[in-house]
């Protein structure tokens, strides 16, 4: 097999997507290898988690910088002593300045707990209960400068229930992204996906302006 893709994973909490990942990778054949899991707070579980696997762990305290452009600064560098193919955003609660998207640009790639353009920003599944939406899911995308905005590779929906709470949306919503992060990571390093100067590309052909969309 030729040289797996390094992965670092960017995270601010509980890390579930990651678990999702190192699950995906168990298999031995991944194309996937994640070299690193950076988090800007120490007491983030998904440390814990990456821990348990062998993987790599920093600790990187935005407090501790005076700025943004300061902190984003820090932060490529660590990143970049891994020298990963693609970084990996997995409930990093951080908004990025644009040198540090335009970097990765193109290897950057971000989970969102919604239908995107549908509700960018917090609070997503209220959101979408408060405005009666059939349908809700979650959206994986490159990251643009433009927050939550960037192409879209892939989307899973969900029907909303009519006794749905946030908690029990949100509660569907974590196991379809656990299911298509893992998936849009593997399809990059697999060179099946990549940022094209019209949007996200899957095979040589560009997607649709929804991503692959997974309908249950
Ligand atoms: C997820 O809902 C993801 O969509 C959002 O942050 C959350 C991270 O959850 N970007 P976890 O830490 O992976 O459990």
């Amino acid at each position: 097999m030729s040289q797996p893709c390094d992965v670092v994973v960017l995270l601010s909490g509980t890390g579930s997507n990651l678990q999702a990942l190192i699950d995906s990778t168990a298999t031995g054949d991944s194309p996937v290898r994640i070299s690193a899991v950076i988090s800007n707070r120490a007491d983030a579980y998904g440390l814990q988690r990456a821990r348990d696997a062998g993987i790599a762990t920093r600790t990187l305290d935005h407090k501790a910088f005076e700025g943004r452009e300061a902190f984003d600064a820090a932060l490529v560098e660590l990143i970049d002593t891994f020298n990963p193919k693609l970084v990996v955003l997995a409930g990093f609660m951080r908004i990025l300045s644009a040198g540090f998207v335009r970097h990765y640009q193109g290897r950057l790639l971000n989970i969102h707990p919604s239908l995107l353009p549908k509700y960018k920003g917090l609070h997503t599944h209220q959101r979408a209960l408060d405005a009666g939406d059939r349908e809700h899911g979650c959206s994986v995308h490159f990251v643009t400068e433009e927050l939550d905005g960037g192409p879209l590779v892939v989307q899973a929906v969900i029907p909303v229930e009519l006794h749905d709470s946030a908690q029990s949306l949100a509660h569907r919503v974590h196991a379809q992204e656990h299911r298509i992060y893992p998936m849009a990571v593997r399809w990059f390093a697999q060179g099946r996906l990549s940022l094209g100067e019209q949007g996200a590309m899957l095979d040589g052909q560009l997607l649709a302006a929804s991503g692959h969309l997974i309908r249950n």
